[in-house]
């Protein structure tokens, strides 16, 4: 992996254009997150992030179904598209109905030259250098990264985002090594024949539970379904039986009602798979990663990235082409 490199290279922006979006992120009339995939994971990380940093709410839509919100459109809202390849055509064509409707469209982008970037009013690139593998790694911890770094500098604390964001750079190399590797390929061992595979999480642990499914599911072909802590009862708590596992992400803003979500599990059978800073006693595999408070969304997918690649080995198949996916969808 080479994301401790890729973070740093999202975090060289100009912080000019990085102030001007926040301005018009404060005087719009409604402001829109739309991509697909892990893009739109991507917009909902950021989605709680603005919202408990900056106070400020977003609507984060999938792309494909932001015609059902076109409506709202004005020359007061504002845009965000995000997407690695720039050339997503549901994205496309969200960003053409904004435009139709005189909304400012901002393009979340890896690079200068595709489509997005040229339809769109404003850009952040992530920088990212191309991504080969149809699943998106290095750039959803880009996305997320210039996430963090919008929320930093909406609440005034652009300089001191960037400290932080860099900083992780060792944490993340770590999060990769050889032995963390090897710790995972024995998780992957245990769980390659699981029929499924659940993750909660909640607030911006919800969207990380999501990406990681998604990531789980492309890669591995195993049903992997998130749900967000406080849902279990309405509904999930019926599918845990005994042996099924479900891997927990634990943020210290949300330690205890997760864990008591993750308790709802145990006490029905359920395999305890934490994503944690600390052992607990609740967990019976423990993903040790380092406790990064609003940056946990950085941190917390990288071992879930290095798991579903290593769930995919353990099943024979390729991580880098799943069937049935390919890497721009130019069609709706
Ligand atoms: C495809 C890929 C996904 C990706 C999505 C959005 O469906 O398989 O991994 O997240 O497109 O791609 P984009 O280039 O718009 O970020």
């Amino acid at each position: 992996s080479e994301q401790d490199e890729t973070i740093l290279r999202a975090l060289q922006q100009n912080e000019e254009i990085v102030q001007g979006i926040c301005d018009n992120m404060r005087n719009a009339a409604g402001t829109f997150f739309i991509g697909c995939g892990s893009s739109y994971n991507a917009c909902l990380t950021g989605s709680y992030l603005f919202s408990k940093a900056a106070k400020l709410h977003v609507n984060p839509v999938l792309a494909s179904e932001f015609e059902n919100h076109e409506h709202f459109l004005t020359d007061k809202t504002l845009v965000f598209a995000v997407s690695q390849s720039g050339e997503t055509a549901d994205v496309l064509d969200a960003v053409n109905a904004a435009k139709r409707r005189g909304s400012r469209v901002v393009g979340i982008v890896n690079r200068d030259g595709s489509i997005l970037a040229r339809e769109s009013d404003g850009q952040l690139f992530m920088n990212s250098g191309p991504e080969i593998c149809v699943l998106s790694t290095k750039t959803y911890t880009s996305q997320v990264v210039l996430m963090e770094m919008l929320a930093y500098a909406l609440a005034g604390k652009y300089e001191e985002g960037l400290k932080k964001i860099g900083s992780l750079y060792l944490d993340i190399y770590k999060l990769t090594s050889r032995s963390m590797r090897e710790y995972l390929a024995k998780l992957a061992a245990i769980l390659y024949d699981k029929r499924d595979i659940y993750l909660i999480g909640r607030g911006a642990q919800y969207a990380t539970a999501l990406e990681a499914a998604l990531k789980i599911k492309e890669v591995s072909y195993i049903h992997a379904e998130a749900f967000a802590g406080g849902e279990l009862k309405h509904g999930p708590l019926a599918l845990i039986e005994e042996g099924v596992p479900c891997i927990v992400f634990v943020s210290s803003d949300n330690k205890s009602k997760i864990l008591s979500n993750a308790e709802e599990i145990k006490s029905r059978g359920g395999y305890i798979i934490g994503v944690a800073s600390e052992r607990e006693e609740i967990f019976d595999y423990w993903i040790k990663v380092p406790e990064a408070e609003e940056l946990n969304p950085i941190i917390q997918i990288i071992p879930m990235q290095v798991l579903a690649y290593q769930l995919a080995v353990y099943r024979g198949l390729d991580p880098d082409k799943p069937r049935n996916l390919a890497k721009s969808v130019t069609v709706t």
